[in-house]
């Protein structure tokens, strides 16, 4: 650790600002028994001279940015493609009135989510960038909000591998490790090639998250009908029973981040 003069840590002007509470300290206002202190950061400074409540409001502030930067590395365990790994509210620039609907309306979610969300759309519109913005989001305001993210054809392949023994892990695991994580987006649902097989994965996902009062985030560049028509009636029907989020605008692939 540092001895600092506490003398000369005061800035020419005479002042320094406590980091917690930002009140302005003259040096003749402190009580100072002309011994130096040591210290590395603030902390110490602000429990001699201001408060112990400041001293908190720092370690607060510390651990808080501490859980910001450390959330690119909880998305991209999460399942968070590597290009979708900055996407935010903050760098999201909505262009049409879905967008700020959406917007406004995924900033707000919380835990349990009442209802799923599926987020349709033509290509390019945001609707990928907005799922990541809305895992970042929940990460911010509950650091166990335990996201993933998974495209709809990587969680067929995943279950198809558990199911023929190409995997590591059972058909059972791979559905329980979708069925009981709090949030669940599934990304591009629809693109996969349908089948009995398919309609079965889907049915079980979406029917034991719904079971289990667990929220699913979907993104589909299909419409109602061609849902319907890849994952059968049962599927769309709950689907549909979600709330339905439009996303419109330009096509903004070859404009990433
Ligand atoms: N309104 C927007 N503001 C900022 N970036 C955007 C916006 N819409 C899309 N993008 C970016 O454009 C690219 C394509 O968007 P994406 O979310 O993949 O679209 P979709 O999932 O609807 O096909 C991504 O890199 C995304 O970050
Ligand atoms: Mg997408
Ligand atoms: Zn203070």
């Amino acid at each position: 650790m540092n001895k600092f003069s506490i003398r000369s840590d005061f800035n020419h002007s005479g002042n320094k600002k406590c980091a917690g509470c930002g009140k302005i300290f003259k040096f003749s206002d402190i009580q100072w028994d002309g011994k130096d202190i040591e210290y590395n950061s603030d902390t110490l400074w602000i429990d001699s001279f201001c408060s112990k409540q400041c001293v908190l409001i720092l370690k607060k502030r510390a651990e808080y940015e501490t859980r910001l930067a450390n959330i690119d590395n909880i998305l991209w365990k999460s399942g968070v493609p590597e290009i979708y790994l900055r996407c935010s509210f903050e760098n999201f620039r909505p262009e049409t009135q879905n967008h700020l609907r959406a917007v406004d309306f995924l900033k707000a979610i919380t835990l349990p989510l009442k209802k799923s969300i599926l987020l349709f759309g033509p290509c390019g519109t945001g609707k990928t960038h907005l799922a990541v913005a809305t895992m970042r989001k929940l990460l911010i305001n509950d650091p166990n909000s335990n996201p993933l993210f998974i495209s709809a054809p990587r969680l067929i392949g995943e279950i198809r591998a558990g199911t023929v023994g190409e995997s590591e892990f059972t058909e059972e695991e791979v559905i329980a490790k979708y069925t009981t994580n709090r949030f669940l987006v599934i990304d591009d649902i629809g693109v996969e090639k349908p089948s009995a097989f398919v309609a079965q994965c889907w049915y079980r996902i979406v029917d034991t998250r719904t079971a289990n009062g667990l929220p699913t985030m979907f993104t589909s560049n299909l419409g109602r009908e061609e849902i319907t028509e890849q994952m059968g009636p049962r599927v769309a029907s709950r689907l549909f029973g979600c709330t339905t989020i439009p996303i419109d605008g330009t096509d903004k692939r070859g404009q990433r981040l």
